[in-house]
C-alpha cells in the first residue's frame, strides 16, 4: 500500500451472488477506481447480525462470502491492487464501534428510513428494532474511518450512514484531536436498475434478478419471462419502448446501436413479435457475462484461492486497524489507564 493514494473503503453484506444492479449500480465503478485509489472492500458479516442473528443465517454466510468474493474477482476486481478483508476478523472494528457509539445521539439514528427498510425486508417492526440494527450505520462508521478511509462510494441508500460517518468524526476530532480524515461519499452515477418483472429496482428480495453467475440457459429464460409493455397482446399491436425494461436492458447490454434503433422502430409500428426482442436481449446479455463466467471459472478452479485472497486482505487490515488504534488510544487517553495500572501491580509484585 502506497502512502500519496487516497484510500477508499466500501463493501457489501454477504447477502448471496451478486445481480446486473448490483454490477451497474458499484462493482463496475471500483473496477474503475482501483488504480486510482487504495481500495479497501468490506464484507460486512457483523453487519448481517443486525437483521439475522441466528446461528443457522451465520452459517449460510460462509457459502454467500465466498459467491461474492468469486463474482468479485470475476469482475475485475483485482486482489493485487485492492484489499478485500471480513469485517468480522478485525476485532477492532468492534472497539472502535463502542468508542464510536459515544459520538452520536440516539435521535440522529431513530427514524433513519434506511433503517426502516432494512428492519421491513427482514420482517421486523420497524418501530421496535433492535439495538444493534439502530446502531447499523455506527459501526458502518467504524468500518470507513478504520482505514482513515477519504472516499465511501455508496448507492443512494447508504448516503445517510456516510453523513453520520462524518459526524461522529468531527465529534470524535473536536473531542481527542485530529485522528479522522472526514470521508466523502461517491455516489454512484448510474441510475438503480428496473427488476426483470419491471415492478421496481433489480433485488434479491423481489426475486427479479439476473445474477452475474447465471449460465445462459437461465438468462434466456429469464429474459424471455421479462415484464415489457402488457398491452401488446399480439406481434402487430404498436408498443411502447419508454420505461420498457426489456429496451432499457438493452440500451445498457447490447452494444449493436443500430440493432436496437431497428428494434424499437418496429416496436413501435408493430412489426416485430416480443420473442425477437428478448432473444436478442438474451444473446446481449450473455455476451456481457461470457468473460464474467470465464474468469469465475479460472478462480473457482484454484481451490483455496478465494480464502487465501481473503485471508491476505484481513491480515492486511488488521495491520492497518493497529495502526488507527494505537492512535486512537492515544488521543482518548484509554489504554494509559490500564498500563499505569499493570506497571504498579508488576512493581509491587517483584517487590
Ligand atoms: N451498508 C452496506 C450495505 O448496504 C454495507 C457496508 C458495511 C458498507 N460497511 C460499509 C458500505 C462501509 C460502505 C462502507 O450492504
Amino acid at each position: 500500500m502506497t502512502e500519496e493514494k487516497k484510500r477508499i473503503l466500501t463493501g457489501d453484506r454477504p447477502t448471496g451472488m451478486l445481480h446486473l444492479g448490483h454490477y451497474l449500480g458499484s462493482i463496475e465503478n471500483r473496477v474503475q477506481l482501483q488504480d486510482k485509489y487504495e481500495c479497501c472492500f468490506i464484507i460486512a458479516d457483523l453487519h448481517m447480525l443486525t437483521t439475522k442473528p441466528q446461528r443457522e443465517e451465520i452459517m449460510k454466510m460462509r457459502d454467500n462470502i465466498r459467491y461474492m468474493i468469486l463474482d468479485y474477482l470475476a469482475c475485475g476486481i483485482d486482489p493485487e491492487k485492492s484489499l478485500i478483508y471480513l469485517q468480522s476478523a478485525v476485532p477492532a472494528v468492534y472497539e472502535l464501534n463502542l468508542f464510536f457509539e459515544n459520538m452520536v445521539s440516539f435521535n440522529r439514528l431513530v427514524g433513519l428510513p434506511s433503517i426502516k427498510d432494512m428492519a421491513k425486508n427482514a420482517h421486523l417492526d420497524p418501530e421496535n428494532v433492535p439495538f444493534g440494527l439502530m446502531g447499523y450505520p455506527v459501526l458502518q462508521s467504524a468500518d470507513i474511518l478504520m482505514p482513515r478511509a477519504h472516499f465511501v462510494p455508496v448507492g443512494k441508500d447508504n448516503a445517510a450512514h456516510v453523513e453520520i460517518t462524518r459526524d461522529i468524526a468531527r465529534r470524535f476530532n473536536q473531542y481527542y484531536g485530529e485522528v479522522f480524515p472526514l470521508p466523502e461519499p461517491i455516489l454512484s452515477p448510474v441510475p438503480t436498475l428496473i427488476g426483470t418483472d419491471g415492478k421496481g429496482k433489480m433485488s434479491k428480495s423481489a426475486g427479479n434478478t439476473i445474477f452475474l453467475a447465471d449460465d445462459t440457459k437461465t438468462v434466456e429464460k429469464k429474459v424471455r419471462g421479462m415484464y415489457t409493455d402488457p398491452n401488446r397482446v399480439h406481434a402487430n399491436v404498436p408498443g411502447t419502448v419508454e420505461g420498457n425494461p426489456v429496451f432499457i436492458y438493452h440500451d445498457i447490454f447490447n452494444p449493436n446501436k443500430d440493432e436496437i434503433l431497428d428494434l424499437k422502430e418496429r416496436y413501435r409500428k408493430g412489426t416485430v413479435g416480443d420473442v425477437e426482442v428478448k432473444d436478442k436481449l438474451a444473446i446481449a446479455i450473455n455476451q456481457f457475462l461470457d468473460p464474467i463466467r470465464e474468469r469465475r471459472k479460472m478462480f473457482e478452479k484454484e481451490k483455496g484461492l478465494v480464502e487465501e485472497i481473503l485471508y491476505d486482505g484481513t491480515n492486511k487490515m488488521n495491520e492497518v486497524a493497529k495502526e488507527t488504534m494505537s492512535l486512537v488510544h492515544q488521543a482518548m487517553g484509554v489504554a494509559g489507564t490500564w498500563k499505569k495500572i499493570s506497571r504498579i501491580a508488576r512493581d509491587r509484585k517483584k517487590s
